[in-house]
């Protein structure tokens, strides 16, 4: 199958006050259809650099990355947001909401983009807050809801266009526990049902272990990567050993 995400040396320098900062510094990667992957690294690593690159919200200063098969670099910036729109989703800290709009309207935006009827929009809206658990808060803005609604609602826009890839920048960075838990329970239940890809960022140990393999970033580099590992690349050989290694 296609994979959902590959990206081969890719880097990023930032210029900044005529300093180039190296944020990525070639990283290659592989994300299949139905992954479940943690990134997880210090702060100021290149984590959301990486995301933003993945997420074509940004473009790496060199490298090649492919999208469901389709290299990026020689797309228009129209072409690179259409196939964004198609077949990603993007769920921020901080949830990037408009908190004067409902939280219908706030989910069916995307389809705005695509051309999809007021109808279907407003149903197929619907029904991704319904699968996060919001079919009883359709007319609540999110000024009027909790953290934890909130990402809910921003969960279901990034999936309310069914991509293959959901990414997620620390998405339970701003929850206390128990919101964090409930928004970590919703991301399995997708990732099991509905087979969406997901790609989360995350400080935290117990976050992280929702995912099934972990990449470890460092200074802009892939550190360890435990697909490889586990012989990922061996081409359909079973790996041998199935144990989790303890994180102390
Ligand atoms: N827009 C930007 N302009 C300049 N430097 C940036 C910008 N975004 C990130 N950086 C720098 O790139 C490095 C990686 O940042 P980032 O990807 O945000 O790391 P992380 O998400 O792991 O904390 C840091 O040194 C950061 O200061
Ligand atoms: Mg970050």
């Amino acid at each position: 199958m296609t994979p959902a995400l590959e990206a081969v040396d890719l880097a990023r320098s930032y210029q900044l006050e005529g300093v180039s900062v190296d944020a990525l510094r070639g990283v290659s990667l592989r994300i299949d259809q139905g992954e479940f992957v943690a990134i997880i690294g210090p702060s100021g690593s290149g984590k959301s650099t990486l995301m933003h690159l993945l997420g074509c919200l940004d473009r790496p200063t060199s490298g090649a990355l492919r999208v469901n098969g389709t290299e990026i670099s020689a797309l228009t910036d129209t072409a690179l947001a259409s196939l964004r729109n198609r077949t990603i989703g993007f769920v921020f800290q901080s949830f990037h909401l408009l908190g004067r709009t409902s939280a219908l309207d706030n989910v069916a935006l995307p389809l705005v983009y695509r051309g999809v009827g007021k109808v279907e929009r407003r149903a197929r809206a619907r029904r991704a807050l319904e699968a996060v658990g919001l079919g009883h808060r359709l007319d609540h803005r999110p000024s009027q809801m909790s953290g934890g609604e909130q990402q809910r609602v921003a969960i279901a826009r990034a999936l309310v266009g069914e991509p293959s890839v959901l990414l997620a920048d620390e998405p339970t960075g701003n929850l206390d526990t128990r919101n964090g838990d409930e928004v970590m329970a919703i991301l399995d239940r997708l990732n099991a049902d509905s087979g969406v890809a997901i790609v989360l960022v995350t400080h935290e140990p117990e976050v992280a272990a929702h995912a099934r393999r972990q990449i470890h970033v460092r200074d802009g580099l892939i550190e360890l990567d435990t697909a490889n590992r586990q012989g990922a690349s061996a081409g359909g050989v079973a790996p041998e050993d199935h144990r989790e290694e303890g994180d102390g």
